[in-house]
C-alpha cells in the first residue's frame, strides 16, 4: 500500500474550497468521503444532490480528534472515551446525542450524530487545518452515486462522480489507495445500551474487549443507516454469493445458457470457458486483504460487463462478517 506523500498546497487548495461551500472527494483510511462544510447547510444539501442519495440519510461527522468532540456530541458517556482513546483515529464511528451546534440537515432530522476520527495521514492534515478554533468538522459519506460500489481509489471517484464541470466535485484529492477498503464500524452509544449498526474493520470482538461487556447488532430501533439498506454497494451486473457447493453447477448452467461469468473464487472452484468466462479473479485467504480488494474487485468485475458475477462465500470467522455483509448487500 503507498500512500503518496502529503502535497500541503493541495491541503490548502482544499480547505479553501471546503470554506467556500465547495465538494471535495477526501481519502481516508476505509473508503473515499465526499467531504463538505458540516456547518454549511447549503454545500451539506449539496452532497445529497451530488450522490443522488435521499435526503433524510445521516451523515457522519468527521473531526480531527476526540478533543474536538464535545463540539459536536452532548451527554458523552464513559464508553465512548474509551473507545476513542483506543479506536481513534482510526475506521470506528460512534453514534451520540448531537450537540446544539449540530444541523438536523446534517442527521437526517434526528437528534444524534454520527462521528469519526479518520487516520489517513490526508484527510488528518485536511481536518487539523479546517477545524480552526472553531472546532470546524467534515460530513462525508462515501463518495459514491447512492447505491453503487464505494470507492477505494482516487480512480474510481474520477469513473463514477468526476470533477466539475461535467461530474460534481470541484476537488479530488488523490491519497492513493484505501487501507482498510471497507467502511467503518459503527456503533451506536446514544441509548444506554450499545449496539453495532454497521460491521467494519474494527470487530464486534476487539469492541468488547475495550468495553468488557457483549455489544450486540442494533436493532429495529435503531437510528437510520443507509448501509443497512438490504440493497446496497451494489455493481451494475447481477451478482450472486454462491457456496463452494453450487458455484461449479451455476456456472455449467449459465454456460449451457450461453450468459457470460465473471468469478471471484479458488481457482478450484472455477470451470473455464473459452468464450463465456470474461473474467476470473481469485480472493486473497486473509479478511484484511480481501477487504482492501474487495470494491476494486467489485469494480473490475463489474466493468468487463458479463452476465452474471459470481462470488465464492467467504470463511465465516468473526474477521469476516463485515465483509459477508458487503457481499450479502451487494448481491441483493
Ligand atoms: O468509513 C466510513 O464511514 C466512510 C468514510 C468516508 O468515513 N463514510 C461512510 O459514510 O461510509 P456513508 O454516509 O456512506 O455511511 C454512513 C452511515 C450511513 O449508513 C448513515 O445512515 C449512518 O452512517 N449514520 C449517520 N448518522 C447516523 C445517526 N445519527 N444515527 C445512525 N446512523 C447514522
Ligand atoms: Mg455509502
Amino acid at each position: 500500500m503507498t500512500t503518496p506523500s502529503l502535497d500541503l498546497s493541495l491541503i490548502d487548495q482544499a480547505v479553501q474550497i471546503l470554506e467556500n461551500g465547495g465538494l471535495i472527494a477526501m481519502p481516508t483510511e476505509t473508503v473515499y468521503g465526499l467531504a463538505a462544510d458540516a456547518d454549511n447547510e447549503t454545500a451539506v444539501r449539496g452532497t445529497f444532490t451530488a450522490k443522488g442519495r435521499p435526503a433524510d440519510h445521516p451523515l457522519i461527522v468527521h473531526l480531527p480528534n476526540a478533543d474536538s468532540l464535545r463540539y459536536w456530541a452532548q451527554d458523552i458517556p464513559p464508553e465512548a472515551w474509551l473507545l476513542a482513546k483506543k479506536f481513534w483515529p482510526g475506521p470506528l464511528t460512534m453514534v451520540l446525542k448531537k450537540q446544539d451546534r449540530c444541523g438536523t440537515f446534517v442527521t437526517g432530522g434526528q437528534d444524534t450524530v454520527a462521528i469519526r476520527c479518520p487516520a489517513h495521514p490526508w484527510a488528518q492534515a485536511l481536518l487539523q487545518k479546517f477545524s480552526g478554533p472553531t472546532h470546524r468538522g467534515l460530513t462525508a459519506p462515501s463518495c459514491n452515486t447512492f447505491g453503487h460500489i464505494s470507492p477505494s481509489c482516487a480512480e474510481h471517484v474520477h469513473q463514477d462522480l468526476g470533477i466539475k464541470p461535467e461530474g460534481k466535485l470541484d476537488m479530488i484529492l488523490d491519497g492513493g489507495p484505501c487501507n482498510y477498503g471497507i467502511e467503518s464500524t459503527i456503533i451506536d452509544l446514544s441509548q444506554g445500551m450499545p449496539a453495532i449498526l454497521r460491521h467494519g474493520s474494527i470487530t464486534r470482538e476487539q469492541l468488547e474487549r475495550v468495553l468488557g461487556f457483549h455489544v450486540p447488532d442494533g436493532g429495529k430501533n435503531s437510528p437510520r443507516v443507509s448501509g443497512r439498506l438490504k440493497s446496497h454497494y451494489a455493481p451494475n451486473t447481477k451478482l450472486r454469493l454462491l457456496d463452494v457447493r453450487t458455484l461449479r453447477q451455476r456456472q455449467q448452467e449459465l454456460y449451457a445458457n450461453n450468459q457470460k461469468v465473471a468469478i471471484y473464487a479458488d481457482t478450484e472452484n472455477c470451470i473455464t470457458h473459452p468464450s463465456l468466462l470474461v473474467a476470473q479473479l481469485v480472493p486473497p485467504q486473509n479478511a484484511k486483504e480481501y477487504a482492501r480488494k474487495l470494491y476494486e474487485v467489485l469494480h473490475r468485475l463489474d466493468a468487463v460487463h458479463a452476465d452474471r458475477i459470481l462470488i465464492q462465500c467467504p470463511p465465516s470467522q468473526p474477521e469476516w462478517v463485515a465483509i459477508l455483509d458487503r457481499l450479502t448487500r451487494a448481491a441483493a
